[in-house]
């Protein structure tokens, strides 16, 4: 996925460009670029490497301009290279565009136009975008017909912002790929994301799919792609700018981790009484999942293991579940019925294989529900219904804080559906609620005395890293190698504790660290494949509470604070996710945008 950022107003435009662009690298840090309309015509600079490679070259010599269009790119089509990034231009420089997403039939467009005397200069499947838009304007089209034609020519999914030569606006169109546009007395600011621009103005509008906006000194116009107005009311975002920085952390991973238990305080306020054993999930009232007799989780990465999570809460809330990797939907789908839910978990809702299956659900007649962070995105509108999970604008390329907040919610959407489920069997909620209640300050306490820096260290240059776990530690133990390896580019595996011996205890050796996380559950069971590791040589790092009987085989031990059994693999991740940060930190990797990643993955 690619960042976008516009910026029109009465001040100059570059300072924004960049600061967004800076804001909206966790989108993609492999190039960028910037076009200014300079009161000559357009100018564009742009880079292969990250915003800050962008800025050296910015000021030298300096570039001014009050309208512009900027982009960080995470490459799709054709390596990062200086002529990849964007902004693209046409052969005369008259129409630049920058865009995020594919466009399918790109080959065929280009083909087309290169019959006509257009020539390319880059790999990209965005190059046909400005040269299309040249192509209208030499038909005799004005610019915003042009602009239209050409949108109306692409097969595929974008987000899209031009500039042309001499006009002082920014055109821009969206077709499964975000696009928002920030508000602020007489200045205007157009995004991928929220938080590029979020230090000026929390007034926005988010485009629908099929939307055109037209960005101008003097507002902003919405129409559908024929021309006709759509309304779009603007909406108020209630993120802190303050939430974007890094603050006092080295690394916005270690600040997300450390702000897990304001964020899963925000998850779960007004949502749980503890007093009198109930829940209130906002739009779902009692009764309102009357008729769903089974749930499909679909999702990838993390927001996968906070589904698996989310799924055997479900099914020990006596309501048959899976969850399912949303990239594998389409092949491995079960059916759905009447009574069935399918439920996408995404942090950022823009990942195009969940919404891919969020799609094919829906198509197939089922009930879909989207638990997301961010109340605006694709996967919300896409879905009947959505919850956010309110955990704050998280940059790291890793999820962290995003986890819990999913995990914590998909327990509560357990709770909810079976209380309306007629053959639900209520689960423990008496002692849930509290458990839930106290996870913030058991979080705050863990941080405080994490010794998970120590453990790094200890076993920084190991060659392979093993997390097993059962019940809800599984998901946890996938998690913790899906960090490891992250972040660290080290290798890693997690298995289901009971699994290691079917076949991966054949890789652990005495440089094989295990990581078995223990949440009171069948404990005995775990203990029992971590001495089988053990007997092998591996050193274990016991996850568990202090005075549990893993910690006399442990080699070492992390932690963990008494409380529910169905809330200890929480607490475990959390030091599963400091372990990550530490290793990582010690072998000096780029940790908030590890090497060939992005936040979120808008392509297939
Ligand atoms: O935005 P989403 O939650 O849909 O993203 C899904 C995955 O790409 C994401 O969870 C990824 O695995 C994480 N960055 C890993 O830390």
């Amino acid at each position: 996925m690619c960042g976008i950022i516009g910026h029109v107003g009465t001040g100059d435009a570059i300072e924004t460009l960049l600061s967004g662009l800076e804001n909206l690298e966790y989108r993609g840090y492999d190039s960028a670029g910037v076009a200014v309309q300079n009161g000559a015509g357009i100018e564009v600079r742009k880079r292969s490497g990250k915003v800050s490679e962008l800025k050296a070259s910015v000021g030298n010599p300096g570039l001014e301009g009050r309208i512009g269009i900027g982009h960080t790119r995470w490459s799709t089509h054709g390596p990062p290279t200086d002529e990849n990034a964007h902004p693209h231009t046409d052969s005369t420089t008259d129409v630049a565009v920058v865009h995020n997403g594919i466009i399918e039939n790109y080959a065929d467009l280009k083909s087309r136009l290169s019959e006509r005397g257009h020539e390319f200069t880059s790999d990209t499947d965005t190059e046909v975008i400005p040269h299309l838009i040249q192509h209208y304007l030499e038909e005799g089209y004005g610019n915003e017909s042009a602009f239209r034609h050409a949108i109306d020519a692409l097969e595929g999914s974008y987000a899209v912002a031009a500039m042309l030569s001499g006009e002082h606006a920014i055109y821009a169109a969206r077709q499964g790929s975000p696009l928002v546009v920030g508000i602020d007395d007489g200045e205007y600011f157009l995004a991928s994301d929220v938080p590029a621009f979020l230090e000026y103005t929390d007034t926005v509008v988010y485009l629908e799919d099929g939307d055109v906006a037209i960005v101008r000194p003097d507002g902003v116009e919405f129409t559908n792609l024929d021309g006709r107005p759509v309304s779009r009311p603007p909406e108020t975002v209630d993120w802190d700018p303050e939430q974007t920085g890094k603050g006092e952390y080295d690394h916005f991973m270690l600040k997300e981790i450390h702000e897990q238990p304001t964020s899963l305080a925000q998850t779960i306020e007004g949502r749980i009484q503890p007093d009198n054993a109930s829940i209130d999930l906002e739009g779902f009232e009692p009764g309102s999942f009357d008729g769903i007799d089974t749930v499909q989780l679909v999702a990838c990465g993390t927001s996968y293991h906070a589904a698996l999570f989310g799924s055997l809460a479900l099914n020990r809330a006596g309501i048959p579940a899976r969850a399912l990797l949303a990239n594998e939907y389409s092949v491995c789908s079960p059916p759905v019925r009447d009574g069935t839910l399918v439920v996408a978990v995404s942090q950022s809702g823009e990942t195009a294989d969940t919404l891919s299956a969020l799609r094919a659900a829906d198509a197939e007649g089922a009930r879909t529900l989207t638990v997301t962070n961010v109340v605006g995105s694709t996967a919300a509108r896409v879905a009947d219904e959505s919850i956010c999970i309110r955990a704050g604008p998280e940059i790291g390329v890793a999820a962290t804080k995003t986890f819990s907040s999913q995990a914590v919610i998909l327990a509560l959407l357990a709770h909810r559906l079976a209380a309306d489920a007629s053959d639900g069997t209520p689960f423990d909620i008496e002692s849930f609620l509290p458990g839930l209640a106290a996870l913030p300050d058991r979080i705050d306490g863990l941080l405080a005395s994490s010794n998970a820096d120590r453990i790094a260290r200890r076993y920084v240059d190991a060659e392979s890293y093993f997390f097993i776990g059962r019940g809800l530690g599984f998901p946890v133990a996938l998690e913790g190698a899906l960090k490891f390896k992250e972040i660290t580019y080290e290798h890693a595996e997690g298995f289901a504790s009971g699994e290691l011996k079917h076949g991966p205890l054949a890789l652990v050796t005495p440089e094989t660290p295990v990581f078995p996380v223990f949440t009171g559950e069948e404990d005995e069971k775990t203990l029992k494949n971590t001495e089988e590791a053990a007997t092998r040589g591996a050193p274990v790092v016991a996850v568990c509470p202090d005075d549990h009987r893993a910690t006399e085989l442990a080699d070492a031990h992390l932690e963990i604070p008494e409380t529910e059994p169905s809330l200890a693999a929480l607490l475990a991740n959390v030091q599963l996710q400091l372990v990550s940060y530490h290793a990582a930190d010690l072998l000096d990797r780029p940790i908030d945008k590890p090497r060939n990643l992005a936040k979120s993955v808008t392509v297939e």
